[in-house]
C-alpha cells in the first residue's frame, strides 16, 4: 500500500531516502531549513554527487510523487510517516549531538496528524527513541528507530538493496507499518526492540572502522617483514568467516559517520559502565595512518616536506562522493601543507578553492595537479586515475616519485617508466 511520508533533513541520507520512497510508489515530501538546497531541488538540480540519484529523483518529481519544501509544518500535515534524516553531529565529548534531532521533533509535533509514526533515520544512541518521544510530546504519536546502512558513493543502489532493514519498536503495529514502506524491498526485514536497533547501527559501523584499522596495522606490519598487504588481504579474504571486503589498506579511514560513530559507541560504552578499549587502539591506528602516510610522502620527497612541491590526486573521503566531511585526505593535505609542502590538488568533484586547507592550489584536471611536482600522493580511489596516460604524468612532473595511499595504480607500468612507487603495505 502506498503512504504519504514525510522526509525531515534532505542531504545525503534524507534525499537518497526521500527519492527512493517515491521509487517505491510512495508519495514523499522532503523538508530541510537549508533553502538554498531546497531551491536546487525544486529547480531540478542535485546538490550532492550520489550515482543514480538523479534520474530517480527527476522520476519521482516527473510522477508527482517527489516534492520539495523549506515549510516542514508542510511537509508533516498530511504524513503517515516522518522520516527524521538531520544530523548528528559529534559533541564535544565524543557523545552524539542530539540537538538536530529534538529541534526537529519539537518543530513537526504540532503539525502531525495523530496515529502518524516518527522514524528515526539519523544515528543515534541507545534511547534516542524515547528521547523523540519526549520532544513531541503526544501520546498519540508513534516513534520507531530504523537506522541507515546506506554508504555514500553506492547510496540508492544500497537503499533498495539492503542487505537488512532493522527496525525498531516496543509497538508491533507501527513496526509492521514501517516495515510495510519497504514491501518490495527485497531485504530481511528484522523487528527488534529500539535499544538494540540503535546499537545494531552504532555496532555495525564500529566493527568496519575495526576492520580497516586491523587491515593498516596488518599493513605495517607487512612493511616491517617484507610481506605485500595486498596479497595478504587477498588470502585472507578467501576465508568465508573473514570475507574480502573492507580488507583494503588505505590512508586511513574517514567520512561523516565512522569517526563520530565509533566516538559515540566509545561514549555511550562507558556511560553504561564499560570500558570499551578495543575502540581506543581502533581510533589511535587511524590517528597514526595519516602520520605514516605524512611521513611516507616525506620520505619520498627526499626525508622533508619543506618547500616540496606535491601533487594530490583525491580530496574526497572515498571515490564516488562529494563528501569531504572528515575525509583522510584532506587530512594528510592538512598535514602536508603545516609541513612546508607546496600543494597542488585535483578531485573530480572540487572546483576553485579548497576552503578547508589554506594555501592548496586546486588544479582542473589530474595532469594539471602534477604540473612541476616531485611526488604525486594519490589519497583517494577514483576510477580515472587507473587510467590515466603515465607518460603525460611523467613528462608533467618534475619529479617520478609517487605515494600510492589506496594501492590503486598499476605497479608494474610505473616500474617500468622508472618511477618510484611507494604504495601501502609492500
Ligand atoms: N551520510 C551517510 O553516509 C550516512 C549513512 C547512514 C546514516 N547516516 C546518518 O544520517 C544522519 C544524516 O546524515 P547526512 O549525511 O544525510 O547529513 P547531511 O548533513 O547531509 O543532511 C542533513 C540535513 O538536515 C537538515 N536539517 C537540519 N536540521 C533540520 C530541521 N530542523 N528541519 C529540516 N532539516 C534540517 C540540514 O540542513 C541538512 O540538509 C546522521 O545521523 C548520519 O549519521 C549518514
Amino acid at each position: 500500500m502506498d503512504s504519504v511520508i514525510a522526509v525531515i533533513g534532505t542531504g545525503y541520507v534524507g534525499l537518497t531516502t526521500g527519492a527512493c520512497f517515491s521509487r517505491l510508489g510512495h508519495t514523499v515530501v522532503c523538508a530541510d531549513v537549508d533553502e538554498s538546497k531546497i531551491a536546487r531541488l525544486r529547480g531540478g538540480e542535485i546538490p550532492i554527487h550520489e550515482p543514480g540519484l538523479e534520474e530517480i529523483v527527476r522520476d519521482g518529481v516527473q510522477a508527482g510523487r517527489l516534492t520539495f519544501t523549506t515549510d516542514v509544518n508542510e511537509a508533516v500535515a498530511n504524513a503517515q510517516f516522518a522520516y527524521l534524516c538531520v544530523p548528528t553531529p559529534q559533541g564535544a565529548d565524543g557523545s552524539a549531538d542530539l540537538t538536530y534531532l529534538v529541534a526537529a521533533a519539537e518543530q513537526i509535533a504540532p503539525y502531525l496528524p495523530s496515529e502518524a509514526v516518527v522514524v528515526n533515520k539519523s544515528t543515534v544512541p541507545v534511547g534516542s527513541t524515547r528521547t523523540v518521544e519526549q520532544a513531541l510530546g503526544r501520546s498519540d504519536l508513534f516513534v520507531v528507530s530504523n537506522p541507515e546502512f546506506l554508504r555514500e558513493g553506492s547510496a540508492v543502489h544500497d537503499f533498495l538493496n539492503p542487505d537488512r532493514i532493522v527496525i525498531g519498536s516496543d509497538d508491533q503495529g507501527a513496526a509492521i507499518r514501517v516495515a510495510s514502506l519497504y514491501l518490495n524491498v527485497p531485504a530481511p526485514v528484522m523487528v527488534t526492540d529500539p535499544a538494540s536497533a540503535e546499537t545494531i547501527k552504532y555496532a555495525s559501523n564500529a566493527f568496519l572502522a575495526m576492520k580497516l584499522s586491523y587491515v593498516n596495522a596488518i599493513a605495517a606490519l607487512c612493511e616491517a617483514v617484507g610481506a605485500d598487504a595486498d596479497d595478504v588481504m587477498l588470502g585472507m579474504g578467501y576465508d568465508s568467516r573473514i570475507g574480502n571486503k573492507f580488507l583494503r589498506p588505505g590512508p586511513g579511514w574517514g567520512g561523516s559517520c565512522f569517526p563520530k560513530d565509533t566516538k559515540a559507541l566509545h561514549f555511550l560504552s562507558a556511560q553504561a559502565g564499560y570500558s570499551f578499549d578495543l575502540l581506543d587502539a581502533v581510533l589511535e591506528i587511524n590517528d597514526a595512518q595519516f602520520e605514516r602516510v605524512t611521513a611516507k610522502i616525506a620520505s619520498v620527497a627526499g626525508g622533508s616536506l619543506e618547500g616540496a612541491r606535491i601533487a594530490v590526486w583525491g580530496l574526497t573521503f572515498k571515490a564516488n562522493t562529494d563528501d569531504r566531511r572528515d575525509s583522510p585526505a584532506i587530512e594528510i593535505v592538512r598535514r602536508l601543507v603545516a609541513g612546508g609542502a607546496v600543494v597542488r590538488a585535483y578531485d573530480p568533484t572540487v572546483k576553485g578553492d579548497l576552503p578547508e586547507v589554506d594555501g592548496v592550489q586546486v588544479a582542473d584536471d589530474a595532469y594539471a595537479a602534477c604540473e612541476g611536482a616531485t611526488v604525486l600522493a594519490v589519497l583517494t580511489e577514483w576510477d580515472e586515475f587507473k587510467w590515466v596516460d603515465l607518460d603525460k604524468v611523467a613528462a608533467t612532473m618534475a619529479d617520478r616519485r609517487i605515494v600510492d595511499a589506496r594501492n590503486l595504480l598499476d605497479r608494474g607500468a610505473l616500474l617500468r617508466r622508472d618511477f618510484v612507487h611507494e604504495g601501502i603495505g609492500r
